[in-house]
């Protein structure tokens, strides 16, 4: 069985002050919601005093990249071990920011990947094709590469050692969403190419939806098969909108 997960991606939004402010609205507004994980992966400067003041709460928190070097003369990246220091639990890797507007390649992510689990970090590998790469027929061998070189030639992790975060390149940040049908299609096909990595373990792995995730779409999206929760861009930088995707997710069987 494997418990949701909605996550808050809240990418170069929020300062210390704003972030805390999110997270007390948040706890106000609800009791721990049953039956879902959620995390919220705020930009570096937030990290800590947000890791600090959800340490006794139910929700983790995360960062949005790290180095895949333990630690050297890299001048503004950041290692796994400062982001544990710093109270992280998780951390985004291969966000299709992160490859398409900084030229993260697959060889850097799949270093990231590895790294993150080294230190005891939760991965969330986040795949997905471009709008043409899908409509020359060739976004679910865009997806599977991606995860592919990510888990070759390494030590097989367990299923719940990592998450995956299916999120096509055209859905974010745009309001165009995947149907429930392009999701669950999509999903399925990971859920299957992980299984020559991980045998039985593949069951286990998490795949979350990612792409224009609201309120008004999040329960058909949840439904579906094999979409075990969503990673939230735009929708998770206010508790009003990100409280109902959790609680869909909370109620999904
Ligand atoms: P979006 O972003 O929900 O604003 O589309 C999702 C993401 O980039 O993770």
């Amino acid at each position: 069985m494997r418990q949701p997960l909605v996550a808050g991606n809240w990418k170069m939004h929020k300062t210390p002050s704003a972030a805390l402010e999110f997270f007390d609205g948040l706890v106000a507004s609800t009791a721990e919601p049953s039956g879902v994980d959620v995390w919220l992966f705020p930009a570096y400067p937030a990290l800590p005093g947000l890791a600090a003041r959800a340490a006794e709460s139910w929700i983790k928190v995360g960062a949005q990249n790290l180095h895949e070097a333990d630690d050297g003369a890299f001048t503004g990246e950041v290692s796994a071990l400062m982001l544990t220091e710093a109270g992280a639990a998780g951390v985004l890797v291969g966000h299709s920011e992160r490859r398409h507007v900084f030229g993260e390649s697959d060889d850097r992510i799949r270093a990231k990947f590895h790294q993150a689990i080294r230190y005891g970090l939760l991965p969330v590998l986040c795949v997905g094709e471009t709008l043409d790469e899908r409509d020359q027929g060739r976004g679910s061998d865009v997806v599977l590469g991606q995860i592919e070189r990510v888990l070759a030639d390494a030590p097989s992790p367990s299923g719940d050692a990592f998450v995956i975060a299916y999120e096509p390149v055209w859905a974010i940040g745009t309001g165009h969403t995947a149907t429930p049908d392009q999701a669950r299609e999509m999903h399925a096909e990971i859920r299957s190419a992980l299984t020559p990595f991980l045998n039985e373990e593949a069951q286990r792995v998490r795949l979350l939806y990612g792409g224009s995730v609201k309120p008004t779409n999040a329960a058909d999206l949840l439904n579906q098969p094999d979409v075990d929760g969503a990673l939230v861009g735009g929708a998770s930088l206010e508790p009003d909108t990100f409280l109902p995707i959790v609680q869909a997710a909370g109620r999904t069987p």
